[in-house]
């Protein structure tokens, strides 16, 4: 590292343990953070690698509601299938741990205790939405009412899903608690803030002066918070889940799920190393590095600044390297929804290729702006690059190290000037791919390494030594040993984007790791050095896998467009005497003609039992007219007659909407006299 730091304490953001991890968590935050740990530790640095569930926070308690369990239920069953994913994909932290642990408890109580006896926080009383019912304040999502903006009458105390506004709870009308369906009343509250505004001055410096190297989407929506002014910022809440707020007279309140959280860091650090986690938090030889997405940004380069600086023994972050978004065939990601790649589900489909998703988020990971993953490309990835690239360079050198070598390493000979010309190019590599991963840029770096791929894959091509097999062996021989040095080479340069398949590398050269300074070195293996049986890395994906895959998608799709329909709210109470005003008959359909020149409106004769009667009705795209002929259908008689087309309308035949606007004509189920009464 070209920095004095001493020690990298590295964290990735506490994913919230109420679903499992998706594509978008693991190309966002994981996978990015796992590089850069994994390239310092072949480094040979001190690295700690934080990582941990988010169990707190109000989303888990209303799928804990939801499901009729307790929010420890939920996050219990979650915790643990996250962490088996990161697991399976070689996540290597050194701490997994959680925040509901005692430690974490323990840890965030103090950390707000000592803020609060240094004066740090303001407290204040403000009115807030309180269900007398259920006897508890309600949080902004467990409030519901009519969306000021676009009427949607089912909108969030904190957006509206409709027109996607930002509300708070006292802009919805006709507000009601989820909870009880009780109507909310103000209630005074008191809760305790961190004055943001005071801490402004030192951000500023600190983020705008200090750290103009932070990336261009960090250090921009820095600047618009900064620019935008900063306000106190509640640190408490009116909840049962958390860890309570340890003042007298706090009860029923917790710390608010975004100042605990991020003390989750410091929690599982004091878990790994109780003895001494101050000196990887507090020792200012520490390069502390926060890996996170971008929702997260305000709160990692603001808020918890402010909270370490507020304590005033704390280190703060060098970088935050937050990504921004990846995309599912071109939709947003979403777990409500299921629009989204499960970790879980990915390993069930494709047993064994951690490596090929890990490859493919990477070369495709949001670095700078949203991006999208799609099936088609993880195939072509998987099969131009991982196969046709990298796997088809090792396994040609290690089958003609077989056929030509006895499969140990032959001796190298004289060098031609291609040989040291080529040695030359891969010897540059190195310095590339660290001058990347200094500055987080996973992508170019993963190029890079390709690259060192497509060296050896030229140098076969060219220098031919199943040609010189049969006039030149020790020719052949020099040539598989540069080549085998290669591959070498290559279990070094991906072993941070690649870990899976670079072991096995290992296990084919018969060698143990190698530090990262040996990178582009052309002795990692001597003469003599026998070899291990080898398999193909990576296998070609069919077309049909893919297809499968994208078929699932269509799929979760069709079925959110079906369950995604909600029925329109009732409308308010009537009398029995205002139903009663409503004369609804069951009439015969003796004739149903179009109406000339509307394509909507189809004119129908009807036996009411009286004069018979004409009615026009809106359904000509449902119903084709002879399909009607013959039916008993409910129509409203005594609405007053009105023209269509000059045509004179005498009621209204009934027919139910469906959420897709199809409509289905109403007809009495068993045959009755025309002019029947419906009520
Ligand atoms: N659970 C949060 C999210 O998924 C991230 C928390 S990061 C933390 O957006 F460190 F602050 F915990
Ligand atoms: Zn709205």
């Amino acid at each position: 590292m070209s920095d004095n730091y001493k020690r990298v304490l590295v964290t990735s953001a506490l994913p919230y343990a109420n679903g499992p991890v998706h594509i978008g968590h693991m190309a966002g935050v994981y996978i990015p953070a796992d590089i850069y740990v994994r390239y310092l530790r072949l480094k040979g640095k001190d690295v700690l690698f934080i990582g941990g569930s988010d169990e707190h926070g109000v989303p888990i308690t209303i799928r804990a509601r939801k499901e009729g369990v307790t929010p420890q239920d939920i996050v219990d069953k979650y915790h643990y299938i996250i962490k088996k994913s990161f697991e399976d994909f070689g996540i290597g932290f050194d701490v997994y741990s959680r925040t509901s642990s005692e430690t974490h408890r323990k840890t965030a109580s103090e950390f707000f205790r000592k803020l609060y006896e240094k004066g740090e926080f303001e407290e204040k009383t403000s009115e807030q939405y309180y269900d007398e019912e259920a006897k508890m304040f309600l949080a902004d999502r467990y409030i519901m009412g009519e969306c000021p903006h676009c009427g949607n009458p089912n909108a969030y105390g904190d957006q509206c899903e409709s027109c996607g506004t930002s509300l708070s709870p006292t802009d919805l009308k006709n507000p009601r608690s989820t909870i009880s369906g009780a109507t909310p009343v103000m209630k005074e509250t008191t809760h305790w803030y961190l004055p943001l505004n005071k801490h402004e001055g030192w951000l500023r410096k600190w983020i705008l002066e200090d750290h103009k190297e932070w990336k261009s989407n960090v250090y921009g929506q820095c600047k618009s918070w900064l620019d935008m002014g900063l306000q106190p910022r509640a640190v408490s809440r009116d909840l049962d889940w958390g860890v309570p707020v340890p003042v007298e007279g706090a009860e029923g309140k917790v710390l608010y799920v975004w100042f605990d959280a991020p003390i989750g860091y410091i929690s599982n650090t004091i878990e790994l190393r109780p003895h001494d986690w101050e000196t990887w938090w507090k020792d200012k030889s520490t390069k502390l590095v926060h890996f996170i997405g971008k929702d997260n940004i305000v709160f990692h380069c603001i808020v918890f600044p402010a909270m370490l600086k507020a304590d005033g023994s704390y280190i703060l972050p060098d970088n935050v390297p937050a990504n921004e978004f990846l995309n599912l065939e071109g939709d947003k990601i979403s777990t409500s929804r299921n629009w989204a790649v499960w970790l879980h589900e990915y390993l069930e489909d494709f047993p064994g290729k951690q490596d090929v998703l890990r490859y493919v988020l990477t070369a495709n990971a949001p670095e700078t702006k949203d991006n999208d993953f799609t099936w088609k490309d993880f195939q072509a990835r998987n099969n131009n690059e991982l196969v046709a690239i990298l796997g088809n360079f090792i396994n040609r050198a290690l089958v003609l190290t077989q056929k030509y070598a006895d499969n140990k390493v032959p001796a190298c000979g004289e060098l031609t000037d291609f040989d040291q010309q080529t040695l030359h190019e891969f010897s540059e590599v190195k310095s590339n791919i660290e001058q990347l991963l200094e500055t987080y840029r996973f992508r170019d770096a993963l190029r890079e390494a390709m690259n060192l791929a497509r060296i050896g894959n030229k140098y076969l091509a060219d220098t031919e030594p199943w040609k010189t097999a049969k006039t030149d062996m020790s020719r052949t021989h020099t040539i598989l040993n540069i080549s085998l040095q290669i591959t070498a080479n290559l279990a070094i340069a991906f072993e941070p984007f690649l870990p899976h398949s670079t072991d096995k590398i290992l296990h084919f050269i018969n060698a143990e790791k190698f530090a990262w300074e040996r990178l582009g070195s052309t002795n990692l293996l001597t003469a003599g050095h026998p070899l291990n049986e080898s398999e193909l890395l990576f296998e070609k994906i069919e077309d049909e896998v893919i297809e499968a895959q994208v078929q699932k998608l269509l799929d979760t799709k069709k079925a959110n467009e079906a369950s995604e329909y909600k029925a329109k709210p009732i409308r308010p109470n009537i009398e029995f005497s205002d139903f009663e005003k409503l004369d609804i008959r069951v009439g015969t359909v003796l004739e149903c003609v179009k109406v000339p020149k509307a394509d909507k409106l189809l004119k129908f004769t009807i036996a009411d039992g009286l004069e018979n009667r004409t009615i026009v009705s809106g359904i000509a795209q449902h119903y084709a007219p002879e399909e009607l002929v013959g039916k008993q259908v409910c129509f409203i008689a005594n609405l007053a007659p009105r023209k269509l087309k000059g045509i004179e309308s005498q009621g209204m035949i009934l027919s139910a909407e469906d959420f897709d606007g199809g409509l289905s004509v109403i007809t009495a189920s068993k045959g009755v006299k025309p002019g029947s009464e419906v009520r």
